[in-house]
């Protein structure tokens, strides 16, 4: 019915918590559903290609004005916006900013997010979210949703590299992804990290963890490895390092060996979005380009991968392409998060809270304002 007035919801952290936001298992079912219209191409996200990640402010890496960020690793602010179909026909924007020094000159999270959605329709604003658990949470569940598809059946080992927030949340979702899994073991330049990564998930997953001194332990003979490394210094992954079989999956930045990347399984979130990333980098001085996964861009542009073998997860899911997952040929997942996990992981909090009363209503008008 035509109501002029327009409410939205505001979902704190609290109400986030209470809709469900840390609920892994639902959250792997809902990013099935998501990449399933990804791969039948019922989305669009930002940009001329439709296909755009988000848009970055980038800082320079010298400013000229008091106060202004300098640019770095892991440290920019950016907005991702899209559109998810199938039954969600929504509109999100995900805002954030991320700060590599926050934990430990401000005790804040590195990076810290909000969430608007929106009816497609009419536009009218359903709700704004704190999306810090939310993001983190669709992040580990697309990894383990990676893990449900492409590792080998009966994998048993995980090695995960960094002990972060993002590390945990994959770790769980591997874990509830692959039931036969019985051991894991983490590796993080920081000791510590790893001692903490080690109580928490060892109680909450109910599984085997521990911590490794060496990242080449975590990551020889482990039938899953996975890596969520921050900064700027990626370990290299050797071809040799993984077992035959294997499955790497990173919602990371990570070096691997040409000749991984030349004989393996290449399983990106979305290859066009991967594509676009490409050119809107070209864009950019060349000593401030960021291109992820430049290395595979390089093999393909250079003829050594064919472009066509490359199978996008969503795809996979949907039923539109396959990969022998239980032979000895290893699988390269990459993850660089897309807006529509974010939107389906949100709009299932929207439904949970207005079904529960969760949250405050925000009046923006009870009438709009005409000239
Ligand atoms: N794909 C996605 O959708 C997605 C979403 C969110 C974050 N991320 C990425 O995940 C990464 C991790 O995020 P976070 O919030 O957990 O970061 P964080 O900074 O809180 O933790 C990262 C951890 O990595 C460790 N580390 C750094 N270099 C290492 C190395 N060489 N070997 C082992 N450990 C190392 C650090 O000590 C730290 O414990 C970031 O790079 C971020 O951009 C990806």
């Amino acid at each position: 019915m035509f109501s002029p007035r327009l409410v939205l919801k505001f979902l704190s952290q609290q109400d986030m918590i209470s809709a469900g936001v840390t609920d892994m298992d639902h959250c792997i079912e809902l990013m099935d559903e998501a990449f399933k219209l990804l791969g039948l191409g019922d989305y669009v996200m930002g940009g001329s290609t439709r296909n755009s990640h988000g848009q970055r402010v980038w800082f320079p890496k010298e400013p000229q004005f008091p106060g202004m960020p300098k640019g770095g690793p892991d440290q920019r602010f950016m907005s991702l916006p899209g559109y998810l179909g199938g039954r969600f026909k929504v509109c999100g924007n995900k805002w954030y900013g991320s700060n590599i020094n926050n934990p430990k000159n401000h005790g804040l999270p590195r990076s810290i997010i909000t969430m608007t959605l929106n009816d497609a329709e009419t536009a009218r604003p359903l709700a704004i979210m704190e999306a810090n658990i939310l993001s983190g949470m669709r992040t580990g569940a697309v990894v383990g949703l990676s893990a449900k598809y492409l590792a080998r059946d009966n994998s048993e080992t995980l090695g995960v590299i960094a002990a972060g927030p993002i590390s945990k949340f994959c770790t769980d979702a591997i874990v509830k992804s692959v039931p036969s899994l019985k051991k894991v073991v983490v590796f993080d330049i920081n000791s510590d990290a790893s001692r903490s990564f080690c109580e928490e998930m060892s109680a909450k997953c109910d599984i085997d963890v521990s911590m490794v001194k060496s990242f080449e332990e975590a990551v020889i003979n482990q039938d899953i490895v996975t890596s969520a490394i921050s900064g700027n210094h990626a370990p290299l992954f050797e071809d040799k390092m993984l077992k035959p079989g294997s499955l790497l999956t990173l919602p990371g930045r990570a070096n691997v060996e040409d000749n991984y990347l030349r004989n393996a399984y290449i399983i990106p979130d979305g290859w066009e979005m991967q594509k676009t990333y490409k050119i809107e980098g070209l864009m950019l001085p060349e000593d401030e380009r960021i291109i992820p996964h430049n290395q595979l861009h390089t093999l393909v542009d250079n003829g050594e991968i064919k472009e066509s073998e490359i199978q996008d997860l969503g795809k996979i899911v949907a039923g539109l392409a396959n990969v022998d997952k239980n032979s000895d040929k290893k699988k390269y997942f990459i993850s660089n998060g897309m807006i529509i996990q974010d939107i389906a992981w949100g709009m299932a909090m929207y439904e949970n809270a207005v079904e529960k009363g969760l949250g405050q209503d925000l009046v923006m008008w009870e009438q709009p304002y005409r000239v």
